[in-house]
């Protein structure tokens, strides 16, 4: 069968990460995709930097606009990141012309998802162009996929976990030696799993555009960033943890999504709790991510794994690739946005 072409943009962290995982599971993802997936053009800001990966077989596009219109390529991943500027000037450009997008970009999906899923859904006259973004939330957790095929017969009522590698780092290690905050996050940001700017970490928004992008899937609602209350873990310290620790608990940043009881109402927000030492998540240690939702029939799930790095987020982009190949085509969203927007206009409607 024809291939599925790809253009990549940005070639951070990830990017190189999705080069070496195509090049050494490319025969098993062809078997499984029912097609070989090809790169066949790459972008980046900085074309001479070494990024440990061979790019010569790839065509070199400068100009993100004309990358996403090659004849030769069907979809384009974009890894740029930043909830604005080139990486969502390509993403409105790929959908526009029809091609399918998966992005690894939270902060984008988490302020213009309802936007891109809208266009996703009405691109080709209506036929629709694959928007994905398993990446984007804790890293190589399939927990998209979960919630929104999984998890798809049950109503949920609390989607809550871990969300942010960093700040779990920072807490766990903090925990662990005794050692203070500004010492520890040093160490975070030499890991490498910290964002450009760490204060996206640190803050809470990180975890907060993660959740708020796992809610709208979880709850088959739109995504609403601007409603999750914020609070990060800046003012944490190892005193708050010993303190926290003598009488059994331990401190996590954790998101946290429900549903009014009955209601549709959806809270929201990212704060440091105290996690009994019993709760599964009490034993989330360093970088890792985990997410606890509760069905009314699958009973409490949880999803565990590494939420940020080259290898584990690569993995969450290729399986959205080999999704595309096989031909997914249902809404970014579990449900589509059309219909979000026409409830929203009833509900306005009656009050
Ligand atoms: N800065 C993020 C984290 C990277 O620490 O979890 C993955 O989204």
């Amino acid at each position: 069968a024809a291939p599925l072409r790809i253009a990549l943009a940005g070639l951070g962290t990830v990017g190189g990460g999705v080069i070496r995982l195509l090049t050494a599971n490319g025969a098993l993802i062809a078997r499984r995709a029912g097609r070989p997936i090809e790169i066949v053009a790459v972008s980046a800001r900085d074309r001479a930097r070494d990024r440990g990966v061979d790019l010569s077989p790839y065509q070199w596009e400068d100009d993100l606009a004309l990358l996403a219109g090659r004849p030769d390529v069907d979809v384009v991943v974009e890894l740029i990141g930043g909830s604005d500027g080139p990486a969502l000037a390509l993403a409105r450009r790929t959908l526009g012309l029809g091609k399918g997008l998966v992005t690894a970009n939270k902060a984008m999906i988490a302020h213009h998802g309802m936007e891109l899923a809208g266009m996703s859904e009405a691109a080709n006259d209506g036929r629709g162009a694959p928007l994905k973004f398993e990446a984007a939330v804790a890293g190589g957790i399939p927990v998209i996929k979960g919630l929104r095929e999984g998890a798809a017969a049950n109503a949920l009522t609390r989607i809550y976990g871990i969300l942010n590698g960093t700040c779990n780092y920072i807490l766990s290690t903090m925990e662990d030696t005794g050692r203070d905050f500004g010492d520890v996050l040093k160490e975070a940001q030499a890991l490498g799993y910290a964002e450009a700017d760490p204060a996206f970490d640190i803050e809470g928004t990180d975890a907060a555009h993660k959740l708020a992008i796992l809610a709208a899937i979880g709850f088959g609602a739109g995504v609403a960033f601007d409603q999750v209350e914020v609070e990060g873990i800046t003012r944490i310290r190892a005193a708050d943890i010993a303190r926290a620790d003598a009488l059994g608990y331990v401190i996590r940043l954790i998101g946290m999504a429900e549903c009014e009881e009955g209601g549709t109402r959806l809270f929201q927000r990212v704060q440091p709790c105290l996690v009994p030492r019993s709760h599964p998540l009490a034993a989330v240690d360093g970088a890792t991510n985990a997410v606890v939702a509760e069905g009314n029939f699958s009973g409490r799930l949880l999803f565990q794994g590494a939420g940020a790095g080259d290898g584990p987020t690569a993995s969450a982009v290729v399986a959205d690739l080999i999704d595309i190949a096989r031909g997914d085509t249902g809404p970014p969203f579990s449900v589509p946005v059309a219909e979000l927007e026409q409830m929203a206009a009833a509900d306005g409607a009656t009050r």
